[in-house]
């Protein structure tokens, strides 16, 4: 995945970088790599059934659409407007679906969600806001809710609180 982008940029130069990316469609083969299927489906596997669920980073929306078939409603968001436009085409089928333009950096959320899911996504970020980033997600959740995401590789433990 990191073949993609380089690391070590500031995010504007990132999501420059995103938009590059996704000048081709499907630029992870999500759509036809049976191991991004598989992560896909174990990753929905942990999503309880619930009303209200928030993905981050949702590319151009394969996740998202199988996330719609499973909850009550999805908001999903991500900072390439490219993917974006791709995945409100995706999920225009799915009422229970809306999308925000937004970056994880920035944006903010009341309490309101069952589940965050942020997978492959904190890899693009840089280490040092691990832990604030971790926290604002998790301040997201009702109390009891669920965070579901995955540790970049080779970066150090991460500490947060809720
Ligand atoms: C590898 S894709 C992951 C897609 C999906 N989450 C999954 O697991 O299949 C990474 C996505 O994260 C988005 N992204 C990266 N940094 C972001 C940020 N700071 N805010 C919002 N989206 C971001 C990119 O635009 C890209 O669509």
């Amino acid at each position: 995945m990191d073949a993609h982008t380089r690391p070590g940029r500031s995010l504007i130069e990132r999501l420059e970088e995103f938009e590059q990316v996704f000048q081709a469609e499907d630029p992870w083969s999500f759509l036809t790599s049976r191991y991004e299927q598989a992560r896909h489906r174990l990753t929905l596997d942990l999503v309880p059934p619930c009303g209200l669920a928030l993905e981050v980073g949702c590319a151009e929306g394969v996740f998202t659409e199988m996330l719609a078939g499973h909850v009550g409603r999805v908001i999903a968001f991500d900072f390439s407007r490219t993917a974006l436009d791709r995945a409100r085409k995706r999920c225009a089928h799915h009422t229970n679906v809306s999308f925000a333009l937004a970056d994880l950096v920035t944006v903010e959320f009341p309490e309101a969600f069952d589940v965050v899911v942020a997978t492959e996504v904190l890899g693009y970020l840089e280490e040092w806001r691990m832990a604030s980033l971790l926290a604002k997600m998790a301040r997201w959740l009702h109390p009891g809710g669920l965070l579901i995401t995955n540790p970049p590789m080779g970066r150090s433990a991460i500490g947060f609180s809720t």
